[in-house]
């Protein structure tokens, strides 16, 4: 087993937990001055001040020493929210959008997420296969090491198969683990576009029985929104996903208060994402659930919306994870950097909650809690050195990237602009 020790380390700082942290729990973070963290294999063996990791260390037969002076320890980003995989662009689309057309308008005439997935039904898996492993290159450079990506840009049974079966071979062929959910009712396809229900059956019926059986997502997902899927139909989709054995996740609330939130903590969803239009009732059925509030305030800069309200979700109790929702029409940026300075100033959230809502927090969003999401003994060793002697700086050189070193698996890995180390 290969055994590696990242030495001097200025400050590790970190969430500690196998479980989601909640309300005041999420600014209580694992601080230590000058320590080391001793990974063995693709696990942490053990995480302390630096002399207390050599005093541990039993005698080796080869060690690789990493120099870690003037650097912050974080745990690896983990992204609970992407569209990353899809073909084509949108970027007339968003220069509508500045000029004041509507997102949903222009998925009403045709355009939005369909314009996506016409170009995602031309693409070969192959040519799928390249755009993703690109794209993938550039989020490790931002620190992601972990990330869930969702079909919805086939919406057929042949595309949305090869949207999953694409993300299944990027998982296994580069670094970051990719976690796959099903958002067959992502949009309404042209073929039933004056049969929504019929459409909503044949995922039900066809889709979900199949993809199960192929092991291809982990979780199922619903854009429950006016105009696209609503309250009935995404339950319908749920339930019978819930039957199958998936787990759940839901876009609720992102446009208009349509109770996707609630129905997502009915459903003891894994988690509820964007609610910017949550409602005050749905604050507190969240607080008091196990459904974690997955927020995407990249989408809701980008969409000049106003945010999703962090602060009264923590207040009440909630655990609140932070995710890009990088897809090409919303929002069209996987900048960790862009995430945390929208997060603390936007959000009003503190630096250690914004960090425990990009780590652990987004991995129980992923239900991976126990696996990933912060620096202890046991979890897998997905590690972030940052260019930085504190974790305060993720807030304070807004809009920086400060990764530097990512270790995956406990695997050093080649990041094109960064020094090695
Ligand atoms: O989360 N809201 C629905 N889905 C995405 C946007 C996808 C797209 O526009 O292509 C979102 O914002
Ligand atoms: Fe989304």
């Amino acid at each position: 087993m290969k055994h590696t020790v990242l030495r001097h380390i200025h400050q590790i700082a970190t969430p500690i937990g196998q479980t989601a942290r909640r309300g005041p729990q999420m600014k209580q973070l694992r601080l230590i001055e000058d320590g080391a963290i001793w990974i063995a294999g693709d696990k942490i063996r053990m995480v302390d001040s630096d002399s207390t990791v050599i005093a541990a260390l039993p005698d080796l037969p080869e060690i690789h020493w990493v120099d870690a002076k003037n650097k912050c320890a974080i745990p690896g980003f983990v992204d609970a929210h992407t569209h990353f995989l899809f073909a084509g662009t949108r970027a007339q689309e968003f220069d509508e959008r500045l000029a004041g057309v509507a997102y949903l308008d222009l998925l009403a005439k045709g355009g939005g997420i369909c314009s996506t997935m016409q170009a995602v039904r031309e693409a070969s898996a192959e040519e799928l296969f390249q755009q993703g492993k690109e794209t993938l290159q550039e989020m490790l450079q931002f620190g992601i090491t972990t990330l869930e990506g969702k079909s919805g840009y086939g919406l057929n049974e042949p595309d949305e198969l090869k949207q999953l079966a694409v993300m299944k071979r990027l998982d296994q062929e580069q670094p970051i683990t990719i976690l796959r959910t099903y958002l067959g009712a992502h949009a309404v396809p042209p073929e039933y576009a004056k049969n929504s229900n019929g459409y909503v059956d044949f995922i039900r019926e066809n889709m979900l029985p199949q993809i199960e059986e192929r092991a291809l997502a982990d979780y199922v997902d619903v854009f429950c929104e006016k105009g696209v899927f609503n309250l009935a139909q995404s339950r319908a989709i749920l339930e019978r996903a819930k039957e199958l054995g998936f787990s759940l996740k839901l876009h609720a609330d992102e446009m208009t208060s349509i109770g996707g939130a609630g129905l997502a903590c009915e459903l003891n969803a894994l988690s509820a994402d964007h609610l910017l239009s949550i409602s005050h009732e749905d604050i507190h059925r969240l607080a008091d659930s196990n459904t974690i509030a997955v927020l995407l305030p990249a989408t809701a800069f980008c969409m000049r919306r106003p945010y999703a309200p962090a602060r009264q979700l923590i207040q009440q109790g909630a655990a609140v994870a932070l995710a890009s929702d990088f897809n090409p029409g919303s929002c069209y940026t996987y900048s960790t950097a862009l995430l945390f300075a929208l997060s603390v100033i936007q959000m009003q959230m503190t630096t250690a909650e914004v960090l425990t809502g990009m780590t652990l927090n987004g991995a129980a969003a992923l239900g991976k809690a126990a696996e990933i999401g912060s620096l202890e003994a046991g979890k897998q060793a997905d590690i972030l050195l940052l260019n930085a002697p504190d974790y305060r700086y993720l807030a304070y050189k807004t809009g920086v990237n400060l990764v530097e070193n990512v270790f995956k698996g406990g695997v050093a890995c080649e990041l094109p602009h960064h020094r090695p180390c």
